[in-house]
């Protein structure tokens, strides 16, 4: 596997979380603490940040991405943000099926794929989320769980679509609990994901799918979790809040 190509990738979803001057100093702060070109930085503000935030920062460092994007084309759909308005301002990641979605507002295995679709039609890179609740973990179901849900978002995909995606790997379970997953389940379960879409694809298309986790991610258990050797990154929530303990995440890889 040519794994030493794979993108490293420390993604911050900020959730419903910061002002737009919280945000703006988190910038410049982060900005100026990466030291290293090991990884990729991205950062998913509030969809209402994202435009301003964009033409304020003058760095390069770091990319912009939504948190969410809707699965219909245009209309009336009142609230919703399109993959397309998201792509007229400059955005270039989508977060797509986080299980909070999933949870509070009724995201469906089959509304995921419309959304994949609509990113990918607009050159958006979609972070696809998958991982199970936590009576799935007790009923050691964890695999069966993910791979339906990879088979019925992710995996009916083309093979050149498959390569522009980002899979992260987040149990519901330690999702803002933190209780992270051990290096070993998170490594057990990457390396799933991976056999699974090179079952589907090739193995060469699965080695260049760069797969996060995500789940109580924190400063102290990052090196660990970052050290699997399928695990590419993370997808950080709350720890990505506090510009300080997000510098310290990067730097672990
Ligand atoms: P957490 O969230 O780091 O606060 O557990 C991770 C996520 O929801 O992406």
């Amino acid at each position: 596997m040519k794994i030493e190509s794979r993108r490293k990738i420390v993604a911050g979803n900020w959730k419903m979380n910061l002002d737009l001057t919280e945000a703006a100093e988190w910038l410049a702060e982060v900005d100026a603490g990466l030291r290293s070109d090991k990884c990729d930085v991205l950062v998913f503000p509030s969809f209402i940040f994202l435009g301003d935030l964009m033409d304020m920062y003058e760095g390069e460092q770091i990319l912009f991405g939504a948190q969410n994007c809707s699965n219909k084309e245009s209309g009336a759909y009142t609230g919703e943000v399109s993959a397309a308005q998201l792509a007229s301002v400059g955005v270039e990641y989508v977060i797509v099926g986080h299980s909070e979605r999933r949870e509070h507002f009724g995201e469906t295995n089959q509304m995921l794929k419309e959304k994949i679709q609509r990113a990918l039609k607009n050159e958006i890179t979609p972070i696809f989320c998958c991982g199970e609740p936590l009576e799935v973990r007790n009923a050691n179901k964890q695999l069966e769980y993910v791979k339906q849900q990879l088979e019925e978002s992710l995996l009916g995909f083309s093979a050149a679509a498959i390569a522009e995606i980002i899979v992260a790997y987040e149990p519901v379970w330690a999702i803002g609990t933190g209780l992270n997953a051990t290096p070993e389940q998170a490594q057990e379960m990457h390396a799933f994901i991976r056999a699974e879409i090179a079952a589907k694809y090739s193995p060469d298309i699965a080695a260049q799918v760069p797969i996060l986790y995500g789940g109580s991610c924190k400063p102290d258990n990052a090196k660990a979790l970052f050290s699997c050797a399928d695990v590419d990154g993370g997808l950080i929530g709350g720890a990505s809040l506090n510009a300080k303990d997000f510098l310290k995440i990067i730097q672990a890889v």
